[in-house]
């Protein structure tokens, strides 16, 4: 696991946004992974303007979200569809028929999640899934408790989400307890994993995740499994963790972060 440190959040997340960008122009019918919620929005901003600026082409781009409340139909406000349409989708220049999301209203919740899986493998696979970080250490909405070899299915939410979340919500208490997501298993199918984690909120559970035990308890602590993962902090969401002096030398030296830097 590589883990980089920036020293403010606007570098981490130009830093994110640059690594997505060279992957897809490496491989233009690229399988991206995607992730919603505050911090990935100046990521998308950022990919946005680089596809303004012709620095990245979403021609052939093909993305998978990791999650999508149950109940809610596409054009709700807080839809992650609606999300996605709002902050990537509209801006860049991809095909939306090549943008998944799991269907919030399906009635039949198995046959949705099976379908879900069926058209990731279909695609050949998740080329890089970019990752955010829950209060309760949640990837995707795999809350604590989630087998790291779960797959998509419908969950329950944890008080802890529901607090971080329903803020979003008008009234608070409309906020969906239950969503799809794809499942930790799932998650670690993909060929590279970029997580990002920015301020000082997810100092602690940045910690437990990148250095603490593997455990279903904080489900981001699963990336450490990962043989393709790096995790980008800006300096206060890394505040927790032992191994910065590690992490800034090997930035800083190693040749494979040469064009980063
Ligand atoms: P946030 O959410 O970016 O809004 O903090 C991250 C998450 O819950 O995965």
């Amino acid at each position: 696991m590589d883990v980089i440190i920036r020293p403010d959040t606007a570098s981490a997340v130009k830093l994110t946004a640059r690594l997505i960008a060279d992957a897809i122009n490496a491989k233009p019918d690229f399988k991206l992974g995607l992730a919603t919620g505050g911090t990935m929005e100046a990521v998308y901003a950022e990919l946005a303007a680089m596809n303004r600026a012709g620095q990245v082409d979403f021609s052939l781009v093909r993305t998978f979200n990791l999650d999508e409340y149950i109940g809610l139909p596409a054009d709700d406000p807080n839809s992650y569809r609606y999300y996605m349409n709002h902050h990537l989708f509209d801006h860049v220049n991809i095909d939306p028929r090549n943008t998944h999301l799991p269907d919030g209203m399906a009635t039949d919740e198995e046959a949705e999640a099976e379908a879900y899986e069926a058209a990731m493998a279909d695609a050949g696979g998740i080329d890089l899934q970019l990752l955010g970080i829950g209060n309760d250490g949640h990837i995707g909405f795999n809350e604590p408790l989630s087998s790291f070899s779960s797959r998509t299915s419908a969950r329950y939410l944890t008080p802890e989400t529901y607090r971080q979340n329903c803020v979003y919500f008008n009234p608070p208490e409309s906020m969906p307890r239950r969503a799809f997501t794809m499942g930790v298993g799932t998650i670690l199918d993909a060929r590279r994993i970029v997580m990002l984690i920015t301020g000082s909120r997810k100092a602690a559970i940045a910690a437990r995740a990148i250095e603490g035990p593997l455990t279903s308890m904080v489900t981001g602590s699963a990336v450490q499994l990962h043989p393709d993962a790096v995790v980008i902090l800006d300096a206060e969401a890394a505040a927790g963790l032992t191994c910065r002096e590690y992490c800034d030398d090997a930035f800083n030296n190693d040749p494979k972060w040469a064009a980063y830097r």
